[in-house]
């Protein structure tokens, strides 16, 4: 067979790419782990500076030993043993406010707490904006009530229009915003357009992003479904009724 035959090419070409995908794939398998791991580590990072706790000179696992997470059946409002992710719940279009048709049975939730107090609620929110669907934390003071942190770890908005969701000074408005009135029902609002600081409603109202209409609609709307009876309002009643928390 001379050097340059049809069949010579083949065969080493051939057995270039099979090395190759051999060394990706063992490559992949192997670190897999150290990805999640990685993972993670990343989603407590996220959950700290959510809850304007993280202190970038400090290590993340240590940081978080103050928060401590647990898994809450989101129907009945009451902590479960494990998480069971593969217990879905197919979501009934009218309720469906985040615009995600289904979700997980349970949630996990992070707490934190100071001797025995608890400081913080923190819970995982996600839903649909204009082109993609946004995860994200909401932190609760222990009022429940009254927001301590906000934001998105992952979303696929357009950078400068939607993306301005990741805006830390439009971020920083959330704190201290109030997500139910007096009657319990959740009035948080993203406007379209400015607070009025003197309107009666202020309380529960978001700055509008400009060119970011439609993906702060979808903010509004997760929240509304995620803090609302068919979310995280059933543990939310829980935890108020055991006086702040009583897990
Ligand atoms: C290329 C492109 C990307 C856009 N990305 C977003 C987006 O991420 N979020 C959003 O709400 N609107 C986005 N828009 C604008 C919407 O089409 C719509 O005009 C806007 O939400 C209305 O907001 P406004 O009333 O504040 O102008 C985009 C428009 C274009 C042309």
């Amino acid at each position: 067979m001379s050097r340059d035959s049809t069949r010579k090419v083949l065969t080493v070409a051939f057995l270039v790419c099979l090395v190759c995908s051999i060394l990706v794939s063992v490559a992949a398998i192997g670190l897999k782990s150290r990805q999640e791991q990685n993972q993670e580590v990343e989603k407590r990072r996220n959950i700290l500076q959510i809850a304007g706790l993280y202190d970038p000179a400090q290590s993340v696992d240590e940081q978080f030993k103050k928060v401590s997470s647990r898994s809450v059946d989101l129907a009945s409002g009451q902590f479960v043993a494990a998480s069971d992710v593969d217990s879905r719940y197919a979501i009934p279009p009218a309720e469906d406010l985040a615009g995600i048709k289904v979700r997980p049975r349970s949630m996990e939730v992070y707490l934190v707490e100071e001797d025995g107090t608890l400081q913080q609620v923190i819970l995982p929110v996600y839903g649909k904006g204009l082109w993609s669907t946004m995860y994200g934390f909401i932190a609760l003071a222990p009022d429940l009530t009254t927001i301590s942190g906000f934001g998105f770890y992952q979303h696929g908005e357009t950078p400068g229009l939607g993306g301005e969701i990741d805006n830390r000074s439009w971020l920083s408005q959330w704190r201290g915003k109030v997500v139910y009135n007096e009657q319990d029902e959740v009035k948080l609002k993203v406007l379209k357009g400015p607070v009025d600081a003197a309107h009666a409603e202020a309380q529960h109202q978001i700055d509008g992003i400009s060119g970011a209409t439609l993906t702060a609609r979808g903010v509004s709307n997760l929240l509304a479904y995620w803090l609302g009876e068919n979310g995280y309002r059933p543990f939310l009643d829980g935890l108020r009724k055991d006086g702040g928390m009583q897990p």
